[in-house]
């Protein structure tokens, strides 16, 4: 971690973060509209080699609208492989390098029947479904405790700000709990159905552990999940990763506009 630390802090200089954006599928595109410093993910000592298609695998350090700003563009997935450890560390590094809020962004099936793809959704809370937990394995107590609360892991403030920069932009949004999966499968409509049952309004094989460390550290979290397609069963057609991208696309702009317009007020 101090050797991590101290690579970034070289290359980045002066410029000390607030805030983090891990960037979801499709939506990584808003980090080439500012002047940046980037280091990629395989110059970087303790990142993981990162090849996902689609993910580009690098920090995007930049001012945005006043904020200083390190961004993921692509992340690690735990379907990749990638151990737990590996797909939290960076959040572990943004800390460290002194984040103190995260927002986090993701791709995610409507569970919600009354959601409709291409929506923003603010996320409330979570359903951790993994079968496992980023925290498990030695704690270290220079970033927070054991056995850390998870009441209120999206923070209430920042859904405010988040509704009330919607409303300003005329952002069609919702708000639910998402659950998150391991993947790389989607979900059988059985699945779906038992999701629903226990409370789930989106799902999604992201998020979920990036946020627990990034709670567990002492940040505060904002969670949104661009709604790209019905889960199984929800609708009569079958699911398909370009379906994701496509809706992801379509709407990256208002996306990209709520969320330079949210980070102003945060
Ligand atoms: N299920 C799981 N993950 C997803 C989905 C889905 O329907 N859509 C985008 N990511």
């Amino acid at each position: 971690m101090e050797q991590t630390v101290n690579y970034i802090q070289e290359k980045i200089k002066e410029f000390k973060p607030q805030i983090g954006v891990i960037l979801g599928s499709g939506l990584g595109d808003f980090a080439d509209d500012f002047e940046s410093i980037i280091i990629p993910y395989n110059d970087i000592p303790g990142f993981e080699n990162s090849n996902v298609k689609g993910h580009k695998g690098q920090l995007v350090f930049a001012e945005v609208n006043g904020k200083r700003l390190v961004m993921m563009q692509g992340r690690y997935h735990f379907y990749e492989g990638h151990s737990m450890k590996t797909v939290t560390f960076p959040v572990k590094v943004m800390r460290k390098l002194g984040v103190e809020t995260l927002i986090v962004t993701n791709a995610a099936g409507a569970v919600d029947g009354s959601f409709i793809p291409g929506e923003l959704m603010f996320i409330t809370d979570h359903i951790n479904f993994m079968g496992t937990n980023p925290l498990i394995g030695m704690n270290d107590d220079s970033l927070g405790t054991r056995f850390p609360d998870m009441s209120e892991v999206y923070s209430k403030d920042l859904i405010e700000i988040a509704e009330e920069t919607a409303e300003e932009l005329n952002v069609e949004y919702q708000k639910g709990v998402y659950l998150s999966t391991t993947g790389p499968s989607y979900e059988s409509p059985s699945e779906i159905k038992m999701f629903r049952m226990l409370g789930a309004d989106a799902v999604g094989m992201s998020t979920v552990p990036e946020a627990i460390v990034a709670r567990w550290s002492g940040m505060k979290v904002l969670g949104i999940s661009c709604i790209t397609n019905y889960a199984a069963g929800i609708s009569d057609s079958p699911l398909n990763h370009q379906e994701v991208i496509d809706t992801a696309n379509r709407v990256k702009e208002n996306f990209k506009k709520l969320l330079a317009e949210l980070i102003k007020k945060i």
